[in-house]
């Protein structure tokens, strides 16, 4: 595979620029032209239907889409009416045919958007499409991809200083970074992708600090306001395949992600990682996690998304990488295996790591499992947790002297046999953020009914106590970590003064 050349000039990379502008190459416009089956098919790596959907149009955009979105040929004088192509192809960007005269794309420029405009991302072209089988190259760029837009989505996006995209591939966490950041640092150990990257920053027309290295190194030193990173988790006996496998043994890429990433967050400043994490024969994972975490010094949040099987893990990342379908797959996947079995992993997690530096003598560390749908983006919600857990940082008797009031999505469900006067089951359910669902007992369902920021928490408690004819002090002590989880979760909220 050959590095783009990285001199294409600032005025061809100008002119691919308007190009794409004034084509119309962007997401809304590609799927406008493609249509909802066409685009659902190429959502599923299938580009059959937009081939139809195109045939016959020479118009800008369906020379760009057949290009690009559909990986096809195009006709070269066609567009040499739309693009610089020849400048294109000495970047190693298009390729020609041998008569010369169709070419076709060899690094991928795809539309993307979020709600403030859009972009272009440039990066290896995706692999499989149409149901072909072929092994990935060890220096692959990765593209857009689920995890990438999971981890969009759920960085929080306040204005911030100096930023880090570790692990950058195709760019596309700058781009986002860039949005709301003054400065933004993005490494990587793979010399292609910072090639790439650094074409998805100059169409884009943005300013991002790219530098060769692995993890921290190149930013030894340095502190950051937001670390925003999808690291090359991949769990796997040497792995090759640079845009997933991080070269540590285990999951120690991302232990070293989360523990190293700490000592470079300035003071408030937020990691946020996407992760693999062993579950061990014999070992909780919460206190593998927590091991992470503790020493950090930051407040911490860990969700646990999804726990895979091991064989079912193998299956999953040897697809991935193309390689199945050949004489060696067998082997693969039973050497894969079997160390996973020498190292006594039952499992492997799938989550989310957050870490706020706060200088706190006694950081929170939250670590959880929570499988089920979240409201996206849930970045606003990652970021009121942390404030949230700021904000409790206040003693027992001061939390019993404020007044807390129902947050505004929370709503009360009572589960019981139908025609029953009493529920069994009194849940209460967030309808924003993480969405989260709690059983809630009789106290503390009638506790966090009466919250309404008018009388403090204690008095609420007390009185409480004399309607259900129990004991103030042991009820207080029973509400007392519920109240606070509940303002931790966001089911509560303290009242303004
Ligand atoms: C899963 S991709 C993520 C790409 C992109 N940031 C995204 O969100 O889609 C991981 C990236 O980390 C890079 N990488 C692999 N090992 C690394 C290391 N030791 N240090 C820094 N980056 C590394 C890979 O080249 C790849 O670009």
């Amino acid at each position: 595979m050959t590095t783009p050349h990285p001199g294409l000039s600032d005025a061809d990379v100008a002119r691919v620029r308007d190009a794409l502008a004034e084509a119309g190459y962007t997401v809304d416009g590609v799927r406008d032209l493609l249509g909802p089956r066409a685009s659902a098919a190429l959502d599923r790596n299938e580009t059959t239907p937009g081939r139809l959907a195109v045939a016959g149009s020479d118009e800008p955009l369906a020379l760009l889409a057949r290009l690009w979105s559909l990986q096809a040929p195009v006709e070269r004088r066609l567009l040499e009416r739309v693009l610089p192509v020849e400048p294109l192809l000495s970047g190693g960007i298009l390729e020609a045919s041998a008569d010369g005269d169709t070419v076709r794309a060899a690094v991928d420029i795809r539309p993307y958007a979020d709600d403030a405009g859009d972009w272009w991302v440039v990066a290896d072209l995706t692999p499989g499409m149409d149901g072909q089988r072929a092994p990935i190259p060890d220096d692959h760029v990765l593209g857009l991809n689920a995890a990438s837009s999971t981890l969009a989505q759920l960085t929080v996006r306040r204005p911030a200083g100096r930023a880090l995209d570790l692990g950058t591939g195709c760019g596309v966490q700058s781009l986002h970074l860039a949005r709301h950041s003054e400065r933004v640092v993005a490494t990587d150990v793979n010399p292609r992708a910072l090639a790439l990257a650094a074409l998805t920053v100059r169409l884009n027309g943005l300013d991002v600090d790219l530098r060769h290295g692995s993890l921290f190194e190149p930013v030894a030193g340095e502190t950051f306001d937001l670390i925003a990173t999808n690291p090359p988790f991949v769990v796997s006996p040497g792995g090759h395949h640079v845009y997933r496998d991080g070269g540590l043994p285990g999951d120690e890429i991302s232990r070293r992600v989360v523990v190293d990433g700490a000592r470079h967050l300035s003071e408030g400043g937020l990691l946020q990682s996407l992760a693999n994490w062993t579950h061990v024969r014999g070992l909780d994972w919460r206190d593998r996690l927590g091991s992470w975490v503790e020493g950090t010094g930051c407040d911490a949040w860990v969700i646990q998304r999804e726990v895979e099987d091991p064989a079912e893990y193998v299956e999953l990342w040897l697809r991935d990488s193309g390689e199945v379908g050949d004489a060696g797959y067998a082997q693969r996947y039973a050497d894969w295996l079997r160390w996973f079995d020498e190292q006594s992993v039952e499992g492997i997690g799938f989550g989310w790591i957050a870490l706020r530096r706060t200088g706190a003598a006694d950081p929170s560390v939250r670590i959880e499992e929570w499988p089920h749908a979240v409201e996206q983006p849930l970045g606003p919600a990652v970021g009121a947790w942390f404030d949230r857990v700021t904000g409790l940082r206040v003693s027992d008797a001061a939390l019993w002297d404020a007044r807390l009031v129902q947050a505004d999505d929370v709503v009360q469900e009572q589960v019981g046999r139908p025609g029953e006067e009493d529920p069994e089951h009194i849940v209460l359910r967030q309808r924003r953020g993480l969405l989260r669902a709690v059983t809630a007992g009789t106290a503390e369902a009638g506790f966090v009914g009466a919250c309404d920021g008018t009388l403090p928490a204690g008095v609420i408690a007390d009185a409480l106590a004399t309607v259900l004819s129990v004991d103030a002090v042991k009820l207080r002590a029973e509400l007392l970590p519920q109240m606070r989880t509940l303002v931790q979760d966001g089911f509560l909220e303290l009242a303004a003064r």
